[in-house]
């Protein structure tokens, strides 16, 4: 008896080893890794830096741009490129979607200028969505905040549809708790949504997006004063101007850093959806948190961008590497 138990527990074991597990498989599929151009395309991470490097000097305002692009992306079918795909006659793609159409052109042209050069070092390669993930973590180091880990190896999705846009973007007018439903079918705490937010201490926003505060007909009261005079000449003809903007954090718009917490604190954050955050007391301690410990607040910021990287990642099954950032391989219609 005792034979036939050790014959059957070795022969079990030489099966074990001819049959790959399962979950093994699944996981190398959709498992992103930090060396996963090292012998594909070795120079990846040299041409995305050059490249960033010389379009945000000709360009500033790239960088923030680009992380609210990768945003959008991740927080629709997962961190896939699906926000980089044109429309055409059979398909409104995401970025047309009203909610997207204030994306700036230099984020996406970041992206093509990458794929461009990688396309003659490495044909055929690096997806998009890796060059996305890649090129926003450079970008904010390179305005002064946190260095984080990009894990690489996603693939490209098959769909962008500007109808599923609304529901899974935050919106300005958002209550806290529109917004965390939003970034709890993400995974995210909200101590997370709060690190995340502090991406609006860099970039812009239109008039049209606060008009309510400052022309609401009344200015609202919790927005400091001279901030809201200012904001009211800048946009007094944003109905006609639409391209009037305001910097989302006005003390120090370029530089990432944790002035974007103080400023809520002082009745100078922009948006109804940044006030809120401190208005709020579910969400105020991390405010506060924030605003007075800048190493805290990168920590937390640098952690939350690499888990939103990882959002809704695709494989080789439901993803592919896509020739242009902008269209599928195959015709999609
Ligand atoms: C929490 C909910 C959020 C809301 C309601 C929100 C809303 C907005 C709005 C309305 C704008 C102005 C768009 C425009 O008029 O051009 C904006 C800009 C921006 N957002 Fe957010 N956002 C949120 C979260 C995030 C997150 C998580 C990030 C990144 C981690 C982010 C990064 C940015 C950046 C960098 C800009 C400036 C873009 C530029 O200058 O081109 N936002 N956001």
């Amino acid at each position: 008896m005792k034979a036939t138990m050790s014959s059957f527990l070795s022969l079990l074991s030489v099966v074990l080893l001819f049959v790959p597990p399962i979950l093994t498989a699944l996981e190398t599929e959709t498992s992103l890794t930090k060396d996963y151009y090292q012998k594909t395309c070795p120079d990846f991470g040299k041409i995305v830096r050059e490249t960033v490097t010389t379009k945000q000097s000709q360009q500033p305002t790239t960088a923030a741009g680009t992380l609210r692009l990768f945003f959008h992306d991740c927080f629709l079918e997962g961190c896939d490129a699906s926000v980089l795909i044109a429309t055409n006659t059979f398909n409104k793609a995401e970025r047309d979607d009203d909610l997207n159409e204030s994306l700036p052109g230099d984020a996406f042209d970041i992206v093509t200028r990458i794929k461009t050069a990688l396309e003659l070092s490495c044909p055929g390669v690096v997806s998009c969505a890796d060059i996305l993930a890649q090129s926003t973590r450079d970008l904010v180091t390179m305005i002064g905040g946190p260095f984080y880990e990009v894990k690489l190896g996603r693939k490209d999705g098959f769909e962008s549809k500007a109808h599923k846009v609304k529901g899974n973007i935050p919106l300005a007018n958002h209550t806290v708790q529109d917004m965390m439903s939003i970034f709890q079918k993400n995974g995210f705490t909200l101590r997370e949504m709060v690190a995340l937010s502090g991406g609006h201490t860099v970039g812009f926003s239109h008039c049209k997006e606060f008009s309510s505060r400052i022309f609401g007909p009344q200015t609202d009261p919790e927005l400091d004063a001279k901030f809201a005079g200012v904001l009211k000449n800048l946009c007094k003809d944003y109905q006609v101007n639409k391209t009037m903007a305001a910097f989302l954090d006005p003390v120090t718009p370029g530089k990432f850093d944790n002035m974007y917490f103080k400023n809520l604190r002082r009745g100078l954050g922009l948006l109804a959806s940044d006030h809120i955050l401190f208005k709020d007391k579910s969400t105020r301690p991390f405010v506060e948190l924030y605003a007075n410990n800048q190493t805290v607040f990168f920590e937390d910021f640098a952690r939350a961008m690499e888990k939103l990287g990882t959002v809704g990642v695709k494989g080789d099954k439901d993803g592919e590497v896509r020739r242009r950032c902008d269209h599928f391989n195959k015709l999609n219609v």
